[in-house]
């Protein structure tokens, strides 16, 4: 088996710098393993005009007509997408639901603008034999009124196109990464496929912790003390608009859908040595920008413990909303918070760390947002301005984690014919 990838919602390239090793000298020099051969890849954002990251990813990995610059959703044939034996893709959180269309020849449908179905049209299309997807943790319990009702569909659809799942939410700190990023990573496997066959697909338990290929890159210790089992075959949900209507399951941390059966349970990293904040801050002299001036005071309020009335918009019902002190500025001798697309402007999780060469309060710079993700110094570097840097940052991943998860992957590949 070949070892193509295709790459959804690309971003800077945040899984083909992991998956292939990616470093740059600081000429900008790139080099690239060849671990991993990427046949196509696209990214478009919708909120902007320019397209940094696109630029980004260009600049980076150099012009290629296998890097699409369109709306995935516009990209009708997806069957002209190359042949690929991994499908790798960052992709939002949204609302999954299904509604049965009124025309009976159509069928069924999700929400329109709904990027989990460009995804799902594309496995139907293509049946990569593998797939690693990554989103917030907060998919596997989202909507809040029917908890884990998308996650659900998410599983059924895939289970639908022949794939088996395995699932694990990745504090990539535990792992001995800079940041304390957690995400829901998402790993299927073809039931064509050898790694489908070989594992014993009763034992979920074994699955999950020993077995499995996310157990083999992020070990865990061996307790399942909270665990349960749900089906979401034909027998017990005609098909996706049955399931919008009933499914809620609550989904733990970790899991393995495989024949419909879906196991979960919650467990425990095995912690690697941790690498703190203060090992990754630039060392040289740091620009005045990004010292803090007037702004300190306005951070120390926003991080600041609070208590504020509001209105539920739904009931006319008024409640207190509380926010809990955070530590100001960021501890040194932590790993890096989770990193958002606000970082560079002035807001409650933005972050501010001691300087102790000047003995002053700063924000981090581009180049430490991108060394809390693992990234090149500099990557996006690529002419956009500054504070565009950090959301992309922000969007991105831990590309220590996805390189994890690449060394795993190419051992099973080379276990198939
Ligand atoms: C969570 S980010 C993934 C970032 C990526 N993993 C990285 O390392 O930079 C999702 C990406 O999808 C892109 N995107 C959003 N809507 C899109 C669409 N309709 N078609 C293609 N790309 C889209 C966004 O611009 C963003 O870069």
């Amino acid at each position: 088996m070949d070892k193509t990838v295709v790459e959804l919602f690309a971003g800077v390239g945040g899984f083909r710098v992991g998956l292939n090793d990616v470093k740059m000298n600081k000429n900008g020099k790139v080099s690239e393993k060849s671990n991993f051969d990427f046949v196509f890849s696209n990214q478009w954002e919708p909120s902007t005009k320019v397209q940094h990251a696109f630029d980004c990813y260009q600049t980076r990995f150099g012009e290629s007509d296998k890097h699409s610059n369109v709306d995935i959703s516009l990209v009708d044939k997806k069957n002209e997408i190359p042949a690929h034996t991994l499908l790798v893709g960052g992709f939002p959180c949204q609302d999954y639901s299904v509604a049965r269309t009124l025309s009976k020849e159509k069928g069924i449908q999700g929400i329109k603008g709904v990027l989990w179905w460009q995804i799902r049209d594309v496995l139907e299309a293509k049946r990569p034999p593998f797939v690693l997807l990554e989103n917030v943790d907060r998919l596997l319990k989202s909507p809040s009124k029917q908890r884990g009702r998308d996650f659900g569909i998410m599983l059924r659809s895939m289970s639908d196109l022949g794939y088996g799942v395995e699932w694990r939410v990745i504090n990539a700190a535990d792992y001995g990464h800079p940041q304390r990023r957690r995400r829901v990573f998402i790993f299927g496997f073809h039931k064509t496929t050898n790694y489908y066959k070989s594992l014993n697909h009763k034992d979920y338990y074994n699955n999950i912790t020993i077995e499995g290929l996310i157990a083999k890159a992020f070990p865990v210790k061996n307790d399942l003390s909270k665990n349960k089992q749900t089906n979401i075959s034909k027998n017990s949900y005609d098909d996706l608009v049955v399931m919008t209507n009933n499914f809620k399951f609550g989904f733990e941390n970790s899991g393995i859908m495989i024949d419909n059966e879906v196991f979960t349970a919650k467990v425990e990293p095995i912690q690697e040595k941790q690498i703190f904040l203060k090992e990754i801050v630039e060392k040289g002299d740091i620009e005045e920008k990004y010292f803090l001036d007037g702004s300190d005071k306005k951070f120390m309020s926003l991080k600041g413990s609070k208590k504020i009335a509001r209105v539920n918009k739904e009931t006319g019902i008024e409640y207190n909303y509380s926010e809990g002190k955070m530590v100001y500025p960021d501890p040194l001798d932590r790993p890096g918070r989770t990193m958002l697309t606000s970082e560079a402007s002035v807001n409650r999780s933005t972050h501010v760390i001691f300087d102790v060469k000047t003995n002053r309060k700063r924000l981090i710079t581009p180049v430490e947002a991108e060394r809390l993700n693992e990234f090149p110094d500099n990557w996006t570097n690529t002419g956009m301005p500054f504070r565009r840097r950090y959301f992309m940052m922000g969007n991105a991943l831990v590309t220590g984690v996805v390189r994890k998860f690449g060394q795993e992957i190419l051992k099973v590949i080379d276990k198939e014919k």
